[in-house]
């Protein structure tokens, strides 16, 4: 396996400064939370990452969900929106939700090759349904319908309810980009036990509903995008982090009694769909305290009450799936103003923020989307690192599908 790097003992080091390189490379955008958050705590174990090159783990992503019963396009979509997440950074919402997604498959919660149902189509107003299909399709496709209303509308309001688990959210926002729009989403996430607490509580009562807002770049600044969870940290990366036995941040976590904890495993139950009765689970802890826990509410009461999918609250049926209801507003900028006016805003505005020094040269301003560009460019060029506990779930999950795992190791080319 050429592609296999050893991980590093933690506890080798006290302060995350003094780990080698590779730590960060190999995890660029965890590596880098955590390199300007954390001492050290005491860490676990070894993590191994194999490097994969993203066109062939896209390969083994189609194979498992063809074999699951996914037509060719989709198969495509799902695939090149996973791998993009990983190439973006996002491992928490890349290829190791693969392995959920089969068994939600297996369990009727997640439904293959659906096209987003029109429910209603009002002046500017598209609302649809997902019937539970891969939200990385049904999200695509009704955004497709959405882009082409909003060229003749130059405003559109578009929902999509109960699609299964949407993944990266900023994938929308680019879409939005690609055609030359601003939108804004809100999304919530229901169907599943709550995992985020309110500010000043001590269990869980949201999912870590995603905002995103998108704006296209000009010849200059490449395109703005905010794309969020509205927890301090979305639940893959804790996954991440748990997968690789690494402890994170103070503040980012309770324990199951409301008490600030670092250890991942609060959440194992959530992340492993367990009964948490061995485990009882925690919460992770809102964004930006009181003002994450807003915005998360308000993700609840637009993207879920809105669009009819309904919010988290216990009297709507959990049944175990990832669902997810989002609302978008798109907006076709040229409408507003003229668009070399609106590009030379933009670049005078990123250029007068970036123009403050930074208070630790190391760590220059960026704006929103830099950081997943950066990983995109070490990524293609490198590869996508993958922890080996989620390579190998990946594998059993192809090979529980009856695909070879041998084959499955050849198309990955490692
Ligand atoms: N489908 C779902 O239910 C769901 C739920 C939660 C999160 N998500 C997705 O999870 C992904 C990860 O979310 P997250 O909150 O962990 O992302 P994050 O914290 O890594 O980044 C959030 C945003 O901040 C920007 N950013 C990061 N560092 C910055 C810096 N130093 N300066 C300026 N901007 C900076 C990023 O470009 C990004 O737009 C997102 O793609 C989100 O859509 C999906």
């Amino acid at each position: 396996m050429d592609g296999l790097k050893q991980g590093y003992r933690l506890s080798q080091a006290e302060n995350p400064k003094d780990l080698p390189a590779q730590f960060f490379q190999v995890n660029s955008h965890l590596g880098r939370l955590l390199q300007n958050h954390v001492r050290f705590p005491t860490p676990s174990n070894y993590f191994k990452m194999i490097l994969i090159q993203s066109k062939n783990l896209k390969n083994v992503v189609i194979a498992l969900l063809e074999k699951a019963g996914s037509q060719a396009e989709e198969a495509d979509t799902v695939a090149s929106h996973l791998v993009r997440a990983n190439l973006c950074g996002h491992d928490s919402h890349g290829v190791g939700m693969l392995p959920l997604y089969m068994k939600k498959l297996g369990e009727g919660l997640l439904n293959p090759n659906q096209k987003p149902e029109l429910l209603k189509e009002d002046g500017s107003i598209l609302m649809f349904e997902g019937n539970r299909g891969y939200g990385q399709s049904v999200g695509k496709q009704a955004m497709e319908q959405a882009l082409e209303l909003c060229k003749t509308k130059g405003l559109v309001l578009m929902t999509l309810r109960n699609s299964y688990h949407m993944g990266r959210i900023g994938t929308f926002g680019e879409q939005s980009i690609d055609a030359g729009m601003v939108s804004l989403h809100f999304v919530n996430v229901t169907d599943h036990p709550p995992l985020v607490a309110p500010y000043r509580g001590s269990d869980a009562r949201f999912a870590t509903n995603p905002a995103c807002i998108a704006m296209p770049g000009t010849a200059k600044q490449p395109p703005i995008l905010l794309d969020m969870a509205t927890s301090r940290i979305a639940l893959g990366k804790v996954r991440v982090a748990l997968n690789k036995g690494e402890e994170l941040p103070a503040d980012w976590l309770i324990d199951h009694r409301g008490q600030p904890s670092r250890d991942p495993r609060v959440m194992e139950s959530h992340i492993y769909h367990r009964s948490g009765k061995e485990s009882p689970p925690g919460a992770l802890t809102p964004a930006g305290d009181y003002k994450g826990y807003g915005l998360a509410l308000f993700c609840e009461l637009l993207g879920g009450m809105l669009s009819g999918g309904f919010t988290i609250q216990p009297e709507n049926e959990r049944k175990g799936g990832i669902t997810n209801n989002m609302i978008t507003f798109i907006v076709d900028p040229s409408r507003l103003l003229e668009i070399p006016a609106m590009h030379h805003e933009i670049e005078a505005m990123v250029n007068y923020v970036k123009a403050s020094p930074p208070a630790d040269p190391e760590n220059p301003i960026l704006i929103a989307g830099d950081p997943e560009r950066i990983s995109l460019r070490e990524r293609e060029k490198d590869g996508i690192p993958v922890d080996d506990n989620t390579w190998n779930q990946i594998l059993d999950a192809g090979e529980n599908l009856g695909l070879d795992r041998e084959n499955l190791l050849n198309i990955s080319g490692i």
